[in-house]
């Protein structure tokens, strides 16, 4: 009997995939480098014979019923060409490899074409949900070609989370179509914490709140509007205590936070294709900055920043910004992959990502509801502001964002996704912005031209004699 599938790789991901494609009855057969953890693998967590250890490649890949199928569950980067490298010479035309990691879309993109000489088909699939989410029904967000697709789709669908609206995988579109989206879900993972983790600061610092109390305020809060995956764990992550001091542990840990790429390349892509995707890049900054943890202890015994409390705040207040934000942070994400459609020629339905984020992965939350139904209005509206129902759920919020971070800027706290969210909006709803006199600028000390407001043509002065 040969494997249904294979599976090399097995960190947390990997496992916990492996397993899940066995409880669906499909049969998996495993690999990993070190021989030591399949084997502590198959020992301890393994209790199917659905899964089928290899140890070596050829005994992988000889397992598998053709056309073989392999899912690559390995670190991103070196690693994934070095694990093709590998298989390559026992592969045979037809079969199917699929990089289920948190690649970069432009090396997904040239193993596609590498491998497509070679006559093997190539998905980058995005894989979100971590380690709960790979054993009980993350979001796929695969993509490559719809031949490969089809390969996959019957065992992808059924081991993808579910929800009242499908499962929570669809062919995302061409090309590295899935593992761009599943990088801008990352920017916007990256955006909504940053948010979350500012309203917690504003909690603790100005109306001094406990980490027990902001939990029970989080956790209402994940009834209500914000209800998604982040906001649980947030409340979850208040209330729980250190063993060994009985404290809240979140007041434990070390304020500085760790990042693996994903929000950087959304924000490095942004930039590239001019798509405005303010928050993302203030919330790898905030990540960076961070990260210097002597220098900020170094300068706030220099500077002693004098922190207001101010009197008015209301939980309310917060709970209105924050929405604010997770619906900006999706605006911008959106938008982002919309543009990346357009240039890369992926062909994605946005539509249908939002609908694939609703269960499984990290940012799933009720707010795609009413995303959908504002995109579905008009397909047109990638940023989902252009709307009446929008409008109106923006400014019911917006007073109180502008109470929130005026009130953050009066005590020095930083708000860097709040405010970026908050210049994102401001900058698409002003007509008129100072853009004019950066084009006046750029004139008169590189004769840059300049348009017109009163008459078509390209312009240019002589700001100031040559000679
Ligand atoms: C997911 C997560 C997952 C991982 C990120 C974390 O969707 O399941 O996004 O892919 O947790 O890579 O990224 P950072 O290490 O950059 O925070």
């Amino acid at each position: 009997m040969k494997a249904d599938i294979g599976l090399i790789g097995l960190a947390v991901m990997g496992q916990n995939l492996a397993l899940n494609i066995a409880r669906k009855g499909y049969s998996v057969a495993v690999y990993n480098r070190t021989a030591e953890r399949t084997k502590k693998f198959v020992e301890e967590r393994v209790k199917s014979e659905k899964v089928l250890p290899a140890y070596s490649i050829k005994e992988l890949v000889n397992s598998l019923s053709r056309p073989r199928k392999i899912i690559l569950m390995v670190k991103a980067g070196q690693a994934v060409d070095d694990m093709i490298s590998e298989l390559l010479p026992y592969l045979e035309k037809g079969d199917l490899l699929i990089d289920g990691g948190n690649s970069h879309f432009a090396d997904t993109d040239r193993r596609l074409s590498e491998l497509a000489k070679e006559g093997i088909l190539y998905l980058g699939m995005g894989v979100s949900g971590g380690e709960y989410g790979a054993l009980h029904g993350p979001s796929l967000m695969p993509g490559g070609t719809r031949e490969a697709y089809s390969l996959v789709e019957k065992i992808l669908v059924e081991i993808a989370a579910k929800t009242e609206d499908g499962p929570c995988c669809t062919y995302v579109g061409d090309g590295s179509a899935g593992h761009f989206v599943k990088m801008v879900h990352n920017g916007i993972e990256y955006s909504i914490m940053q948010a979350i983790a500012e309203v917690y600061d504003i909690m603790r610092k100005v109306m001094k709140l406990s980490s027990e109390k902001i939990g029970e305020i989080f956790e209402r809060w994940n009834r209500e509007e914000l209800a998604s995956f982040l906001m649980e764990i947030s409340y979850k992550i208040m209330s729980w205590k250190d063993e060994e001091t009985g404290k809240p542990l979140v007041e434990l840990i070390l304020d500085k936070a760790e990042q693996k790429g994903t929000g950087k390349w959304s924000t490095q892509v942004a930039l590239d294709l001019g798509v405005p995707a303010f928050s993302f890049g203030a919330s790898v900054f905030a990540r960076a900055v961070s990260y210097y943890k002597e220098e900020r202890q170094k300068m706030a015994e220099l500077y002693k920043p004098n922190m207001k409390t101010a009197e008015n705040i209301a939980v309310e207040d917060l709970k209105k910004t924050l929405s604010l934000a997770y619906f900006l942070s999706y605006s911008q994400g959106v938008w982002l992959i919309h543009e990346a459609s357009k240039s890369f020629k992926y062909n994605v339905d946005s539509l249908e990502v939002l609908r694939i984020w609703k269960g499984g992965c990290i940012i799933r939350s009720k707010m795609l509801d009413f995303l959908r139904q504002l995109l579905k209005n008009s397909q047109e509206n990638i940023t989902f502001l252009n709307d009446e129902r929008a409008r109106n759920f923006v400014e019911e919020r917006l007073p109180h964002a502008i109470k929130v971070t005026n009130l953050a800027r009066s005590s020095m706290i930083p708000t860097p996704s709040l405010n970026a969210c908050l210049d994102y909006l401001f900058s698409l709803m002003t007509e008129n912005l100072p853009a004019n006199l950066i084009q006046a600028q750029r004139d008169f000390f590189g004769a840059h031209t300049f348009q017109r407001i009163d008459k078509p043509g390209t312009f240019h002065v002589e700001w100031q004699p040559l000679e």
